[in-house]
């Protein structure tokens, strides 16, 4: 028996692990089902040979990332029949929709919860204990969806210093392309005083950052008469919290004073991920984004005059029906003309259940296909240009763990851009100075700055970040 394993070692502890598919709400629920896990007894498992539960948390945002699902639970079939007493669980965007069909057709699953159901994972892992099978994917209208445990002291969360705090759920937008106001539901903010002490705690636990989260997060208390500006202003006022991020915001609901309060507040990290999905009006009519390309302009204009060195990153669909060449001239275009840092782009995929998916001018695959490269080419210019331009730059890290390469730390600026250090140089949750002294085209490499005085350069005051220089870019 391997060491660890609950099954017939009476006593021993009772091991987890969690497969996460999808987005930073799909991660941070992740991280939700292990704290709950946490206060319920169990521990993380070294890798998933030792583990007594295997929990599969889906994505259902394009068909890549929901055929995973089922090409994996043949996989953990033969992972749960190699020991007596495994328990296998599904949750998630997919498990939110097909639930009682995954159930059916996949006797190796022992329980499913939706993206509301979170909470239940504890109850539903007891009874599959005792040989009961359950779905749990009610809506749940009520805020108590919020109300979570603190964080278990055994639990330190994905990365020391860091967190995500939930704000809001659910989207209420339905892009025609869209299927997460069908597996998220409808749009619910969280009242403010629970994401304050929320924070509060964290920021007294030593977390230096917060992300806050939502589908639509700017979104937040629209229908309540509460501002996002409002909510991140007082958010910022806590004290010991070095910096904030919130993702992902609509360009619709970028109110003013969010705008001005890039340029106010210093915790406010000047990186702001804000998704155009295309650059042709005619297109973002037919995705129903609500705002044209010239709107998004302003808005980038704007956020540039607040916070001149703000990075922008973005999400992009090519292939949407429709699209024709000019179209995708007009995405290119724009692309170039904002200087993105970085971003995301995808092939359209069509969605069952979405407006897009029966929309007439379905675009061949291989006309998508070479659009996402000739995109893609041109965001790895964007990325490369951004961060030559910051070499000699000096930035604050937060320190979060191994870097890919291995041997070294890796961590995050201010703009959100990966900084690799090397590996004695700094802990995992540190926030250190440092020099960028090289770039790569997918991250920054930097040098751990030893400075005289124990003050370090606030994030503002010293650093000159990607859009501030005409070095590389035109102005
Ligand atoms: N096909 C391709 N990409 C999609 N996205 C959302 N739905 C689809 C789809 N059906 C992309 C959008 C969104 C990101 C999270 O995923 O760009 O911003
Ligand atoms: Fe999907 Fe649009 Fe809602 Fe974003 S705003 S989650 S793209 S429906």
């Amino acid at each position: 028996m391997e060491p660890g394993r609950a099954s017939g070692s009476l006593g021993a502890v009772k091991r987890f692990a969690i497969r996460t598919y999808g987005c930073q709400m799909n991660q941070h629920d992740t991280e939700k089902v292990s704290n709950l896990l946490h206060h319920a007894g169990w521990r993380p498992a070294a890798h998933e040979g030792q583990a007594d539960l295997v929990v599969v948390n889906t994505c259902s945002i394009r068909a890549k990332a929901e055929h995973r699902l089922y090409s994996d639970l043949g996989l953990l079939g033969a992972w749960k029949a190699r020991a007596p007493g495994r328990l296998l669980g599904v949750g998630g965007c997919v498990a939110q929709q097909e639930g009682d069909e995954i159930l059916r057709r996949f006797p190796q699953v022992d329980f499913v919860f939706g993206t509301h159901n979170v909470r239940l994972v504890p109850e539903l892992v007891a009874a599959a204990e005792e040989g009961e099978r359950q779905v749990r994917r009610e809506e749940v209208r009520s805020l108590a969806r919020f109300d979570l445990p603190e964080r278990h002291p055994a639990w330190a969360g994905a990365s020391p210093g860091r967190a995500f705090v939930t704000v809001m759920e659910g989207c209420d937008m339905f892009c025609t392309f869209c299927i997460v106001p069908r597996t998220r539901g409808r749009e619910i903010s969280r009242p403010a005083d629970a994401i304050a002490a929320e924070v509060e705690t964290l920021a007294r636990r030593g977390v230096r950052e917060i992300t806050l989260l939502g589908q639509t997060v700017n979104a937040w208390g629209r229908r309540q008469g509460g501002g996002f500006a409002a909510l991140v202003r007082g958010l910022a006022a806590i004290p010991g919290l070095e910096r904030i991020r919130y993702t992902s915001p609509h360009p619709v609901f970028f109110e003013e004073d969010l705008v001005r309060a890039h340029g106010e507040l210093p915790n406010l990290c000047p990186h702001v991920h804000l998704p155009l999905q295309s650059g042709s009006d005619a297109v973002l009519v037919r995705m129903r984004r609500r705002h044209t390309a010239d709107d998004f302009r302003r808005l980038v204009e704007a956020l540039r005059r607040a916070r001149p060195d703000v990075a922008l990153t973005t999400d992009l669909i090519v292939g949407f029906p429709g699209e024709g060449d000019a179209d995708f001239r007009a995405t290119l275009d724009l692309v170039a003309e904002t200087r993105f840092v970085d971003g995301y782009s995808f092939k359209y995929s069509p969605r069952p259940g979405t407006r897009a998916a029966d929309f007439a001018g379905q675009v061949p695959g291989e006309v998508a296909q070479a659009r996402l490269e000739a995109l893609q080419a041109l965001l790895r210019s964007l990325t490369l240009a951004a961060h030559r331009a910051r070499v000699g730059q000096r930035t604050r890290v937060l320190v979060e763990g191994e870097s890919r390469r291995g041997g070294q730390r890796s961590g995050r600026d201010p703009y959100h851009r990966v900084v690799n250090l090397p590996a004695s140089a700094a802990r995992p949750g540190d926030l250190v100075p440092v020099r960028i002294v090289e770039a790569t085209p997918h991250s920054l490499i930097g040098e751990v700055e030893v400075k005289e005085s124990a003050r370090w350069a606030d994030e503002r005051g010293e650093e000159v970040g990607p859009g501030s220089r005409t070095g590389s870019f035109a102005a």
